[in-house]
């Protein structure tokens, strides 16, 4: 039987028998249960019961108070953030057998930027945050969450703190990864959501950043003329139910279709300086990296034209709205000709699709916030607009998000 993604495997419960349980559990379509029915209020406290504070030196850090909730979450800020390396489809060229003509007709990508020297994807992220705090006018001190959307994250235990400390948040906000390629800043945002309704969370920043171009065998002419690194961020902050700007949202994951799209995990030569334990079979374990990205792009463009589609329409569904009604779609900017064919399929009209890979090639989670960035500050996307968005990618992961701007 074939399974959500449309590809061969273990079956997965049906969009029917979901929405079945969402009813019978008394959820809105949005996923979240309404205040009205639940009667146990919810309380919680977002700060590490004093951890350590002595040895952070700041006395000011509190335990939160456990805070009653009940809320909506508005997006207020964008702000982005890109590498001054610009690498063209002609630079291509020079490297691999490929051509500005074959990747542009065949991805409408021209341009992508990548990092270099010593550019940092930390730093990236750290400035696009920046941009989003200012344009939504909150200090950095109010922030109580950082949710860093990254699967190239320049420390294996995460990158969020970092930000933080970038940012200078005095009050040391909650600050976490999630990983989930192309499609994590719509995870990150559905996320920001969870915490905010249910969690007291106040000021949320949602960064989607990565660094593709660190995983690519640019010797590989099927991989490295899609990927390039950039930064996004967004704040998305409490209000009062009635403004709540996330209406409805539709998420996914199939780990049999991994083998399509992956970067996996290798064990590399043991270390023989550090010999071996003649008692333990195994020991020490090898030293171990990622593999460069390997991608069955025929497999996963199918995926994508099947599955982002049926999941936007899903969300739609939930929110009790169709295409007609959405401003702006906004997908993972992957390749130009999967962005038609959602569009098509949804009868979006080619002027209210968001798109800008030409410049930036597929930057992962980072891609959405960086043209919604764009977007809004080129005055495109307006306060009160409502966006569909969508991403999809590696895992395989999809899901797409309907929201309101401002
Ligand atoms: N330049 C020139 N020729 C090329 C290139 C290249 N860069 N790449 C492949 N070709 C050749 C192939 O060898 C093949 O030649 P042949 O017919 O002689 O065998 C021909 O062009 C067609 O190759 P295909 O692989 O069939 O090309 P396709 O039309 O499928 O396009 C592409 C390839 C662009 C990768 C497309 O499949 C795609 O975009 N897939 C989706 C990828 C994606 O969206 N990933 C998103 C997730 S990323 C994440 O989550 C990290």
């Amino acid at each position: 039987m074939a399974n959500a993604s449309g590809f061969l495997g273990p079956s997965v419960p049906s969009l029917r028998r979901r929405a079945q349980f969402q009813r019978s559990m008394a959820i809105h379509g949005s996923g979240f249960c309404s205040p009205e029915l639940s009667a146990k209020r919810v309380f919680c406290s977002s700060a590490i019961q004093g951890a350590d504070k002595q040895a952070l030196g700041d006395s000011s850090i509190e335990s939160r108070a456990p805070r009653l909730v009940s809320k909506g979450c508005k997006l207020l800020g964008s702000g982005s953030a890109i590498p001054s390396l610009q690498v063209s489809n002609d630079d291509l060229a020079k490297i691999v057998d490929t051509s500005d003509e074959w990747i542009s007709v065949r991805t409408g990508i021209r341009n992508r930027r990548v990092l270099s020297g010593k550019d940092s994807l930390t730093n990236l992220a750290a400035e696009a945050a920046r941009k989003a705090l200012e344009m939504a006018q909150v200090d950095a001190d109010d922030v109580d969450m950082v949710l860093m959307c990254t699967s190239t994250p320049e420390d294996l235990f995460g990158s969020a703190p970092q930000i933080q400390k970038a940012l200078g948040c005095k009050k040391y906000p909650l600050s976490y990864d999630i990983t989930a390629a192309c499609s994590g800043f719509v995870l990150g945002l559905v996320s920001a959501a969870c915490h905010i309704r249910g969690g007291g969370f106040n000021n949320v920043l949602v960064i989607g950043a990565d660094s593709l171009s660190r995983y690519v065998d640019w010797t590989d002419r099927g991989t490295s003329i899609l990927f390039g690194d950039a930064a996004g961020a967004v704040l998305v902050q409490s209000c009062d139910a009635e403004e709540d700007g996330l209406f409805a949202f539709d998420l996914h994951s199939d780990g049999d279709g991994q083998r399509h799209l992956k970067a996996s995990f290798t064990e590399n030569d043991i270390d023989h300086a550090v010999g071996t334990n003649g008692a333990i079979s195994d020991f020490p374990p090898r030293r171990s990296s990622y593999s460069c990205i390997q991608m069955n792009g025929k497999e996963v463009f199918r995926f994508a034209c099947r599955s982002v589609p049926q999941s936007i329409e899903s969300a739609l569904q939930k929110a009790g709205l169709d295409g007609s009604n959405i401003d702006w779609l906004l997908l993972h900017q992957a390749n130009q000709r999967i962005i038609d064919a959602v569009a098509t399929r949804l009868e979006v009209p080619p002027e209210r699709v968001i798109s800008n890979l030409a410049n930036y090639g597929n930057t992962s989670a980072a891609s959405i916030p960086l043209a919604l960035d764009e977007a809004v500050r080129s005055g495109k996307v307006k306060a009160g607009h409502m966006i569909a968005a969508a991403g999809f990618g590696a895992g395989l992961t999809w899901g797409s998000a309907i929201v309101r701007w401002g």
